[in-house]
């Protein structure tokens, strides 16, 4: 079911310092920032070659991400994300195995369709699929 990593993704309080500390000084190449009104985050993401790094900041006042920075003011790796053949199918199987997922599939920071798998059942993780 697996295929490749597609990005790690980190919680920052202030998208500005984020972008500024990858882009100005490491030198990684950064998307403008896109905002996501149904995930409520404003993503941006960060090209480290094998893969990528997606910064997450909270868009509205309801936004999932708030939470997770109450409990990590400077931010913090918040999920990771893998591509899989087809995310409708795992989502089938997934859920037929008992393992939680957040919801439907949704289209995700890339167009694609992306569910979300319960931390509970996947040893404290919050692990996204992406279709490939
Ligand atoms: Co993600």
């Amino acid at each position: 079911m697996l295929k490749r990593l597609n990005h790690i993704a980190i919680a920052v309080p202030n998208l500005g310092q984020a972008i500024k500390f990858y882009r100005d000084i490491l030198g990684a190449s950064v998307t403008a920032p896109v905002d996501l009104a149904e995930h409520g985050v404003t993503t941006v993401f960060v090209d480290v070659g094998n893969t990528k790094i997606e910064l997450l900041h909270p868009l509205g006042s309801d936004s999932p991400i708030i939470k997770f920075l109450e409990k990590n003011p400077h931010g913090g790796i918040h999920h990771y994300c893998v591509e899989v053949e087809d995310v409708a199918e795992a989502y089938r199987k997934l859920e037929s195995q008992g393992i939680r997922v957040l919801g439907e599939p949704k289209i995700g920071a890339h167009g694609k369709p992306v569910i979300f798998l319960h931390p509970k059942d996947c040893f404290g993780c919050l692990v996204e699929f992406e279709d490939q």
